[in-house]
């Protein structure tokens, strides 16, 4: 069964009334993605919050990251049965991901991504443990491990040397740990963000990821953000801001490694998932060529998801809060004023220019033609 696709298809759904009738206003949060730290162990080169792991500014913010009890009382007014995504910075930095973890299994499915560099072997087997029973169940549902290339070459991405061959037998352990225990869940994913340094190796990574005998290979589309900075929110609606442009990208070696990556698919145990989910070919190219068109995409995410940044922002979108659940409850939040007046101007432009490649952008309509480049 292809669960990604069964879950982006329930999040749609569960999205598409309100933003069809709700003026604005939306169920209860479907997802909520907790950026628990902007602590880091590496410094990967394509990283979207590369400049701020480094800002100066997160020292004076140290002892102010949300605590556990004030991130569980968050995950509990999520819908029953909904997601909650674990990520950062490095969410393994945080003492208590496992409490987090266990107390998100209780009602909810998790979701944990991670470096992989310090998935210790009492940590994956409490997340074997928490694996949800069936597809229905609550419980940890998946867990995300980053691994950029292969060898030498992940290490100079992530600038932290040895540490490919660490995450190797830290995914391996527990892909292990998991058959021992007979469940399907949480499923083991390897993930990977298309670039330059990568491109000519992906369809040997995925060659990597059956050997490994993981679930899911889930290579990412860069998203050239112009700045993800959780530490001064603005709130402008980006709808004027492009994303920075892609320099010098070999697009003909990555049209050849989809289309070796897409024909293994179709005999492979390992699920392939490419982000964003369900775009053509020629759109993820056109990405790399800094021409998508963006005319046949649209977002409904604010309509069922929602983060929450470290410090307890509130946003719906890369870099526009909402507001903070230390002055205002959750569930006002979500329903606030700014809140609706972003989903009402989102829903009257579809999306945002500066939503290209985003990996909540989901493609509708007929393909995109794009001319030959010369
Ligand atoms: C920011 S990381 C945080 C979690 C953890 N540190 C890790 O690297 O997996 C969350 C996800 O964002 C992805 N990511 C980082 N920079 C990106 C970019 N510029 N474009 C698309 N995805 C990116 C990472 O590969 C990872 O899957
Ligand atoms: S490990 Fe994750 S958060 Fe850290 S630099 Fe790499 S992508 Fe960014
Ligand atoms: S697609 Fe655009 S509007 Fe939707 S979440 Fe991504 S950046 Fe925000």
């Amino acid at each position: 069964m292809n669960y990604s696709k069964l879950y982006n298809f329930c999040l749609e759904s569960y999205a598409k009334l309100p933003y069809l009738l709700g003026g604005g206003k939306a169920f209860r949060p479907m997802t909520l993605f907790v950026e628990l730290t902007y602590r880091c162990n590496f410094r990967c080169n394509m990283c979207q919050f590369l400049s701020l792991l480094d800002d100066p500014r997160l020292d004076e913010k140290k002892g102010q990251e949300l605590t556990t009890e004030e991130i569980n009382g968050v995950v509990d007014e999520v819908s029953r049965f909904g997601l909650i995504s674990f990520t950062g910075g490095e969410p393994l930095l945080r003492k208590d991901i496992v409490e987090l973890a266990q107390h998100a299994s209780k009602r909810h499915k998790a979701y944990l991504v991670t470096n992989g560099v310090l998935l210790k072997k009492d940590i994956a087997d409490e997340f074997v443990r928490l694996g949800c029973r069936n597809v229905l169940a609550s419980g940890m549902a998946s867990v995300g491990i980053s691994l950029e290339a292969i060898g030498k070459r992940h290490d100079d991405i992530v600038k932290a040397p040895g540490s490919f061959e660490k995450i190797l037998s830290n995914v391996r352990y527990m892909v292990e740990q998991k058959k021992k225990s007979g469940k399907k869940f949480p499923l083991v994913w390897l993930k990977c963000v298309i670039t330059n340094h990568n491109v000519g190796m992906l369809d040997d990574m995925y060659r990597l990821a059956e050997e490994i005998g993981v679930d899911m290979f889930n290579p990412i589309t860069y998203y050239n953000i112009p700045s993800t900075n959780r530490l001064e929110m603005d709130e402008t609606v980006k709808s004027g801001t492009a994303v920075n442009p892609i320099e010098n990208f070999d697009t003909a070696e990555l049209r050849n490694q989809l289309a070796k990556l897409r024909q293994r698919a179709k005999n492979s145990a390992v699920q392939l998932r490419i982000t964003p989910p369900g775009l053509p070919t020629d759109d993820i190219l056109a990405v790399y060529e800094n021409r998508l068109d963006l005319s046949n995409k649209v977002c409904y995410t604010p309509w069922s998801s929602v983060a929450i940044s470290a410090y307890g922002d509130l946003f719906p979108c890369s870099n526009y809060t909402v507001g903070n659940i230390r002055q205002e409850p959750f569930l006002k939040l979500w329903n606030n004023e700014k809140m609706q007046d972003f989903r009402n101007r989102l829903k009257k432009e579809r999306i945002f220019k500066s939503c290209a490649a985003c990996c909540s952008m989901v493609f509708e309509g007929a393909p995109s033609a794009y001319p030959p480049k010369g």
